[in-house]
């Protein structure tokens, strides 16, 4: 049997770790599609070397650009791979420009396309994502899911054939040492906040973009360490908006992207998250760590239902207000892990296509 993965973007090089490994345990011949929607080097090649994700087979080289652009490159290149390896499954995971070229490359080829992330909504169709969602899972064959709401998403637009409950894949990544990473970053255990940006809504809206970058430095004014790997895109806005000037408190401390082990044990060891990444907002919980969500909606409910995650918007006095407070809370946090499975979603995933199939 051969399956033909599509990944691109640095949230897919993690999930396909897992799923990629299990496929290969089960004697699967995979072939690894790399779309080069994502490239530097700390948002593209460091997964595949940290994780020992195999080289991919083909490098589409797409980069950035426009939507359509990015999506249309994608769309052409993945089609000729396809009708050269002739795979019997084709997989997309989550839900960027790279997922849904993809599925849309293969599902004109009548080829089965299995997603894995299905069903989540946002419900909100100006984030760009929200539509690379719903029309992969509408053409899709086979539907991985990470959580009941999920599923129930899917029956609510009709789908449910081939809907399979697994769990969330990034819950089966290993943990790593922490002590390590905290020492090379300057950081002391539960002493500082972590910090990701990188959505569209808040990187490409001045407002947002100014509010939330104001709102860090007062957070840091209050004596508070923050750890700030900084998203491409995210570095790109705040230089042309003139945002990162000399004025940065020295506690407000901005790294390139960090590699996924060292993200994990920043993680465990965070105080509080404050982000806007889909996966973020997941694995802090997993390690007992809130976050603080820089978003009106979210795909992700759960977690925000039993008050754990705050959805808190983008507004410079809820930022900071939600921050402190939570900073100077003596509690410790269980960790949230009841709702995305057991861990064994790669497995589960991966026997998916063998039952099916
Ligand atoms: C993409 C996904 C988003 C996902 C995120 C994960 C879409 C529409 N968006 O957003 O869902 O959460 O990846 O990180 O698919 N850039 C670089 N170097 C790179 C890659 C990008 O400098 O290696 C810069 C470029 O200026 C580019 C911008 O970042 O124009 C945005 O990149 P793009 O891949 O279009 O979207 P992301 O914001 O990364
Ligand atoms: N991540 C990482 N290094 C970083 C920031 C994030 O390894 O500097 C990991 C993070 O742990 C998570 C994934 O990247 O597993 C999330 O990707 P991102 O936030 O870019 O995208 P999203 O999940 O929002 O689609």
């Amino acid at each position: 049997m051969k399956v033909l993965s599509v990944v691109g973007a640095r949230p897919q090089f993690i999930k396909a770790v897992v799923v990629s490994k299990k496929l290969r345990q089960k004697g699967i011949n995979e072939i690894l599609v790399h779309t080069g929607q994502h490239y530097d080097f700390n948002v593209s090649d460091v997964f595949f070397k940290e994780l020992n994700l195999p080289k991919p087979n083909y490098y589409l080289g797409v980069g950035s650009g426009l939507h359509g652009e990015q999506t249309g490159k994608m769309l052409i290149e993945i089609e000729k791979v396809i009708l050269k390896e002739k795979a019997d499954l084709v997989i997309v995971y989550g839900d960027t420009n790279s997922t849904l070229a993809g599925a849309l490359a293969v599902s004109k080829l009548r080829i089965p396309v299995a997603h894995v992330e299905a069903g989540l909504r946002s419900y909100n169709k100006n984030m760009p994502e929200e539509i690379n969602r719903v029309l992969t899972d509408h053409i899709s064959d086979i539907l991985f899911c990470s959580s009941k709401v999920a599923v129930e998403n899917l029956k609510k637009e009709g789908i449910t054939k081939n809907v399979y409950l697994v769990g969330y894949v990034m819950l089966d990544i290993a943990l790593v040492d922490i002590n390590e990473v905290l020492k090379k970053y300057n950081l002391e255990y539960k002493n500082f906040i972590l910090v990701t940006i990188h959505r569209a809504e808040n990187t490409d809206n001045l407002e947002n973009l100014k509010n939330i970058w104001e709102a860090l430095v007062e957070i840091a004014q209050n004596n508070i360490k923050i750890f700030f790997p900084i998203h491409p895109r995210t570095k790109k806005a705040l230089k042309e908006n003139k945002l990162l000037g000399n004025n940065i408190p020295n506690n407000l401390i901005l790294s390139e992207p960090i590699s996924y082990k060292e993200m994990v044990a920043l993680e465990q060891s965070a105080k509080l998250i404050i982000t806007d990444s889909g996966g973020v907002q997941k694995e802090g919980p997993f390690f007992g760590t809130p976050c603080i969500i820089l978003r009106n909606e979210t795909e992700w409910t759960e977690i925000i239902d039993i008050g754990f995650n705050k959805l808190v918007g983008t507004k410079k006095e809820n930022i900071v207000k939600t921050s402190l407070k939570i900073f100077n809370e003596e509690k410790i946090y269980a960790p949230v892990r009841e709702f995305y499975g057991d861990g064994r979603a790669g497995e589960k995933n991966s026997k998916g296509y063998c039952f099916k199939l």
